[in-house]
């Protein structure tokens, strides 16, 4: 993917390392994607110390000097701010800023933190089609997964005195709980649904591909792929219906169906009723974590909507990245039974591969699972059974650690429990969790320290441990991340006017100085503006290769030189410079207009409150005189 070749354009690669640039296109869905996956805090802690205030994370400006932290962090909205010198934006915008890095290769940083393959992305010839052609198959699925929605849903208003009624009543939901969370009912029938999709337009092959209906094998023949059973509707984030549960009605098996994975349903990926929990979640600073969907349904009943549930799978590492988006205090709340007990302590290392020290729920003998706690308790009761939490961790090494009786069975277990530690991203919750080993495993505690010690300092298991951090370290250190956008930036269009015809540079030099976007323009306009002065000949590109700085300026130097001549001649230049500078003049005010906004999201002072919708104000103004 990535080769040294000398460039045969203008002779000047040969000299620096020129990276054949691969170019990469990202749709608007994998960007967005991307920024809900990265957790900004952690990416801003990996530069800068915060700490908590109220639901921001504070800490000192990394782009201006400062004595005292005006650097502001909104974990739930993914984005910063500093009130100090006014710089904001999101977790892109972090990271482009820092590392100063061209837009795509921030992507490709970040995608590379976050575990995203990105290889689907290269650009191919005709991939603008693919990409068009992915984006309407989506629509199509999630077009028949709506539409059976609607169906279902008004059949089981239809059929309330039927036996889909009776079951609802048996379960305490009312008709109104059951319009609230979109239940449906698909009827004990072969082709309802096959006939409502006829009806509605949407052809055989989509509704197979969307799960809803099934292709007999062998055969052209379809039918219906739930039948006789109460649908929960699974919705991602935004809210979109993509996929179904069904709850038997009666002793069918399998008890629950799923619809099964497709371009828009991945159970991995997906919590069950996030969309709905997740305003809760981020109000109360907190999250349950279910098994069943009856589990979470029954909270809500009882006015508790800070529950998501996995999809009937084991809980996976991005449905961790989910929650943490929200909130690092979790509790797991699974069945009463060995199973659910299995379930909770295997998702441990997943919590504290990202810093949550998850509690769990204890049922009280003999209540099976949320759901039949919820019922079995007025309201008063349930608050208070929901109390009932310990540790997870805690309740790990006592169970587990007082399981294990030969002693290389204790050794072993010890090494697996500081594997877990290792992984906690926090020294002083490491700290904790050692502490409490040792106290658990009746072991002085200096003896447990100088096994974390050892296991820690052993290169493969800490290579191990933190894949993600040092595969994305190792990228950007190597210049093969370097990707290029085929159209040039207004910053870039003026410097490369500027290299063509220098006179310009008296001419235009001091606004270009005070618009300029990118650090690496600004940067080689400073150097070309001192070269200028000071020599006026030479080899340019020599004085910037000679100055031992990192090449990127040189290799931007290189792509200048390659763009398609800027223009014919003076007067066209001096037009496009000033056409370039409208636009950034524009951007900019763009920009300012949405710092201010982000810095009133995050203002907490109800003064500060009123100097910023001050400024807007002048701002609109200023931008309507322009
Ligand atoms: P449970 O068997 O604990 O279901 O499965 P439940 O929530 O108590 O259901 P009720 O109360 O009997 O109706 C927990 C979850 O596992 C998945 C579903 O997501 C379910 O909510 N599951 C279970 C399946 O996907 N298929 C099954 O056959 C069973
Ligand atoms: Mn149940």
């Amino acid at each position: 993917m990535r080769a040294e070749k000398p460039c045969l354009g203008c002779g000047i690669c040969s000299r620096i390392r020129y990276e054949l640039m691969t170019s990469y296109s990202f749709p608007p869905e994998f960007i967005a994607d991307l920024r809900s996956r990265v957790d900004i805090v952690s990416l801003v802690s990996d530069y800068v110390a915060l700490t908590k205030a109220g639901v921001n994370y504070k800490g000192l400006c990394p782009f201006h000097g400062e004595k005292t932290p005006s650097f502001t962090v909104h974990e739930g909205k993914g984005i910063f701010h500093c009130f100090g010198c006014g710089v904001g934006g999101d977790a892109i915008s972090f990271l482009k800023r820092i590392e100063n890095l061209s837009y795509p290769e921030t992507l490709v940083r970040l995608a590379t933190r976050a575990g995203i393959d990105i290889s689907p992305y290269e650009r191919r010839r005709g991939s603008l089609k693919e990409q068009e052609r992915a984006r309407s198959e989506r629509e199509n699925l999630t077009n028949a997964a709506a539409c059976a929605q609607n169906f279902f849903g008004r059949l089981l208003k239809e059929n309330l005195s039927g036996r889909v009624g009776a079951y609802l009543k048996k379960r305490g939901i009312s008709p109104a709980a059951a319009e609230k969370f979109g239940l449906g009912f698909a009827p004990e029938a072969w082709s309802a649904l096959k006939d409502e999709f006829r009806r509605q337009n949407i052809p055989e092959a989509v509704a197979v591909a969307a799960g809803l209906l099934v292709r007999k094998e062998g055969t052209n023949r379809t039918y219906d792929r739930f039948r006789d059973r109460l649908m929960f509707p699974i919705r991602d984030v935004s809210g979109t219906v993509i996929g179904f549960g069904g709850r038997s009605l009666g002793d069918a098996e399998p008890k629950y169906l799923n619809s099964p994975e497709s371009v828009v349903f991945n159970k991995r990926r997906l919590l069950y009723d996030l969309h709905h929990a997740r305003p809760a979640i981020a109000k109360s600073g907190f999250a349950f974590l279910v098994e069943g969907y009856m589990d979470a349904l029954a909270l809500y009943l009882r006015g508790i909507d800070n529950v998501v549930a996995t999809l009937g799978t084991a809980l996976s590492a991005e449905n961790v990245a989910a929650v943490k988006r929200y909130t690092r205090k979790v509790a797991v709340f699974f069945d009463n039974d060995k199973a659910g007990r299995a379930a909770a302590f295997r998702s441990l290392p997943l919590f504290m591969a990202v810093g949550i020290m998850p509690d769990i729920v204890l049922l009280p003998e003999g209540v099976k699972d949320p759901d039949q706690l919820a019922s079995g308790l007025d309201d008063t009761g349930l608050r208070e059974a929901l109390t009932r939490q310990v540790p997870l961790f805690d309740l790990f090494l006592q169970e587990k650690g007082s399981a294990q009786i030969a002693y290389s069975d204790r050794l072993q277990f010890l090494r697996q429990v500081i594997e877990m530690i290792t992984r906690l991203p926090d020294e002083p919750l490491r700290g904790m969790a050692l502490r409490a080993t040792a106290e658990s495993l009746h072991l002085a505690e200096e003896i447990v320290l100088d096994e974390y010690r050892r296991l820690r300092d052993k290169p493969r298991f800490r290579s191990e441990n933190r894949p993600q951090n040092e595969a994305a370290g190792a990228a950007a250190g190597t210049p093969g991340a370097a990707v290029q956008t085929a159209a040039a930036s207004p910053d870039e269009m003026v410097l490369a006017t500027f290299l063509l015809y220098q006179d310009l540079l008296d001419e235009f030099g001091d606004d270009y100085q005070t618009l300029v976007e990118s650090r690496n323009c600004e940067r080689l306009f400073h150097k070309l503006r001192h070269w200028r002065s000071a020599t006026g000949n030479g080899d340019f590109l020599q004085q910037l290769a000679g100055d031992g700085e990192d090449d990127s300026l040189a290799v931007l130097y290189a792509r200048l030189l390659h763009l398609p001549a800027p223009a014919e001649d003076l007067t066209v230049a001096r037009k496009l410079v000033s056409d370039c500078f409208t636009s950034l003049r524009k951007r900019r005010g763009n920009a300012a207009s949405r710092d201010l906004d982000r810095a009133l999201t995050m203002c907490q002072d109800e003064e500060q409150m009123f100097a910023l919708l001050r400024q807007k104000m002048e701002l609109k103004k200023r931008l309507l005189a322009s």
